[in-house]
């Protein structure tokens, strides 16, 4: 596999609104990219597009050699090859940690009960939270659950992870938690796409930054452009964001 996700000059419209303008970059397997901009800069639709959540209106998107914008993609072989986090996790309250993990593995993978539920064991481990393996979802706390949503994402073995905002609803401790649990998954060699206000985590996590800004790739490089902006609006927003 050549490139992981490759987006060219990506157009999307919400009837007249244009929200992205011709969006262009690439990202190899195993890199982590953190997408960064202001509030409606277009960084959430950006990674909706790439799943296919929504349609382009031009340009192409490439994901682990599915081409997303072909009318005729089987959305269920992209779907399987991308895990997406979100700010709200929706886990289901009446089940148990490892039956939210076990769905989709059961429903979608076929899998027997037995399997599944060694591969919950395994995903839990992975975020730290093996002990809460039996717990319900609201006697967790919000890192927590976010956690469990992780691994829920992990247990499918998606070869790219979309992560949009994933800790904007936490307090800062619990925050620290999950991007923790996210620092070792990039450091594991998952290929992440990381909308992000934490700038500390952008700093240490990602090989390259993206700064979006009114629907276009502003400025790209390596986390050192978040300390040495080059254009005058990544600098304001690095500002902003202290
Ligand atoms: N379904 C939709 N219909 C119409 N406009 C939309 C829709 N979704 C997003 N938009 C618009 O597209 C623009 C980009 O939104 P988007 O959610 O991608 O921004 P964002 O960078 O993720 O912002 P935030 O940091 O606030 O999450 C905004 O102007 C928004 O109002
Ligand atoms: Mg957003």
């Amino acid at each position: 596999m050549s490139v992981a996700v490759k987006l060219t000059n990506v157009v999307k419209r919400f009837g007249a609104l244009e929200v992205l303008k011709g969006v262009s970059f690439e990202i190899n397997p195993g890199e982590v990219v953190a997408l960064i901009g202001q509030s409606g800069s277009g960084k959430s639709t950006a990674l909706r597009c790439i799943n296919r959540l929504e349609t382009i209106q031009d340009g192409s998107i490439e994901v682990c050699g599915h081409r997303v914008e072909d009318p005729k993609l089987d959305l269920r072989t992209l779907r399987r090859d991308i895990g997406m986090v979100f700010q709200s996790y929706n886990l289901f309250p009446h089940m148990t940690v490892a039956e939210n993990i076990m769905l989709a593995l059961r429903r979608v993978k076929g899998m027997r009960k037995n399997q599944a539920f060694e591969i919950a064991k395994q995903v839990l481990a992975k975020v730290g939270l093996s002990e809460k393996i039996d717990a319900y979802p609201e006697q967790l706390s919000g890192g927590q659950q976010q956690r469990v949503a992780i691994a829920r994402s992990l247990a499918m073995q998606p070869k790219v992870m979309l992560f949009d905002e994933v800790t904007s609803a936490l307090d800062p401790k619990l925050t620290g938690e999950v991007l923790r649990v996210m620092e070792d998954l990039a450091r594991g060699g998952m290929t992440m796409i990381v909308v992000t206000h934490e700038m500390g985590f952008a700093k240490r996590a990602a090989n390259r930054v993206i700064y979006m800004h009114t629907g276009k790739v502003w400025e790209t490089g390596g986390a050192g452009i978040l300390s040495n902006p080059q254009t005058p609006e990544l600098k304001e927003f690095m500002a902003a964001e202290l």
